[in-house]
């Protein structure tokens, strides 16, 4: 037999096997990641090498350095993940990948490793959906959390609200039009003078600041549950760049605070509408804008006031890891999806 009759029959004895141990890879973009995860929820380890240092004096991620950096960590994480968890690559009952949405130099290197790791393993090789992998860090955080719930999405490179119906069934409600909120975020904090990536930034600067700027968002979406958030991120350019040119000191903090207040109006406003709306009263939130103090503190008000029940990833599962990869394989697995041959590559953008 050969490696994908091999796998074949093996994906279909997993889809019964009481315990499943996934190893999963995850290196979209600037964190190379490798975890072990145990039925899709209990983390064996979760090994998260950031490059964020790297790209910090560039003002943004660098894709090729990126990738290089992908290629000279990705051997010793996978090391250290099977040290972490105790076991040792016979093990591994299956290997999950992140194979799109990202940068696609940056996702070569992980799924060429995942496909080389399944192969000299013999064993199903899963590709996953970066988005859909942060859905799963919501899984291994809260250890009772099913479907059906509605998802707010918010990352550097998706702004979405879905109605989750079952771990591998989902309604797109709402989107962004224009620019993802996290890439809002970290343009603001660029003109601000601030480092990247600007989310936390902005969340730290935001503290000292006051609401004093009266920010807006696109009215012409007010009665939808898409966003807009090119408009407001130009307001702000424009502001900062007009004060400069006056020469005038820029109020870092209430400019930031002010911004992410409106900002954060929004995605609570249009989340909780989306449950009224369903008629679901559990709200989920997944993506790195998901770790934003104000929101999460807005969220938790407004979902106590409204009687819908509140999830926020961990802090750990919120920005990108490998352990959600491994948690939404799992539950792809068990629905027979997802198995991958040797001819998986990249996809830069993946469909939600
Ligand atoms: O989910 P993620 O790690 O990667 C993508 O899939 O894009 O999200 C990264 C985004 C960045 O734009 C980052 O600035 C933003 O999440 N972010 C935050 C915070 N922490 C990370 N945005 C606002 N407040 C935060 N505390
Ligand atoms: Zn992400």
């Amino acid at each position: 037999m050969n490696y994908s009759e091999i796998v074949k029959e093996k994906f279909e004895k997993l889809k019964i096997q009481k315990d499943v141990i996934i190893l999963s890879i995850e290196s979209s973009c600037d964190e190379t990641s490798i975890a072990v995860v145990k039925n899709g929820r209990e983390v064996l380890s979760n090994i998260v090498a950031s490059q964020i240092e790297i790209h910090r004096r560039f003002g943004g991620v660098v894709p090729e350095v990126a990738s290089r950096n992908h290629v000279s960590a990705i051997s010793s994480i996978f090391d250290l993940a099977l040290k972490e968890a105790g076991i040792v690559k016979e093990n591994i009952d299956a290997v999950a990948v992140t194979f799109g949405a990202g940068l696609i130099g940056a996702l070569l290197v992980g799924v060429n490793f995942a496909k080389a790791l399944a192969y000299t393993l013999q064993v199903p090789l899963i590709k996953v959906s970066h988005v859909m992998g942060h859905i799963g860090a919501n899984y291994i955080s809260y250890q009772e959390l099913t479907p059906p719930f509605i998802c707010l999405m918010i990352s550097g490179g998706h702004t979405a609200i879905l109605k989750v119906e079952d771990y591998n069934k989902h309604t797109l409600l709402g989107s962004t039009v224009d620019d993802a909120v996290g890439e809002a975020f970290d343009k603001v904090a660029r003109v601000l003078g601030l480092n990247y990536p600007g989310g936390p930034e902005i969340d730290r600067v935001a503290r000292d600041g006051k609401p004093n700027y009266n920010f807006t968002v696109s009215k012409s979406l007010k009665n939808t549950l898409n966003f807009s958030f090119s408009g407001i991120k130009t307001e702000v350019v424009n502001l900062v760049h007009n004060m400069h040119q006056r020469g005038e000191d820029i109020p870092v903090c209430d400019i930031a605070c002010s911004f992410q207040e409106c900002v954060t109006d929004e995605l609570a406003d249009k989340a909780i509408k989306a449950c009224f709306k369903t008629g679901i009263k559990k709200l989920v939130v997944a993506g790195g804008v998901g770790a934003n103090s104000r929101l999460k503190e807005k969220l938790s008000k407004i979902c106590k006031e409204n009687d819908i029940e509140y999830f926020s990833p961990l802090l750990k599962y919120c920005t990108d890891n490998g352990a959600m990869i491994a948690s939404a394989g799992f539950y792809m697995l068990k629905s027979g999806l997802g198995l991958a041959d040797l001819s998986l590559t990249a996809s830069a953008v993946v469909p939600l």
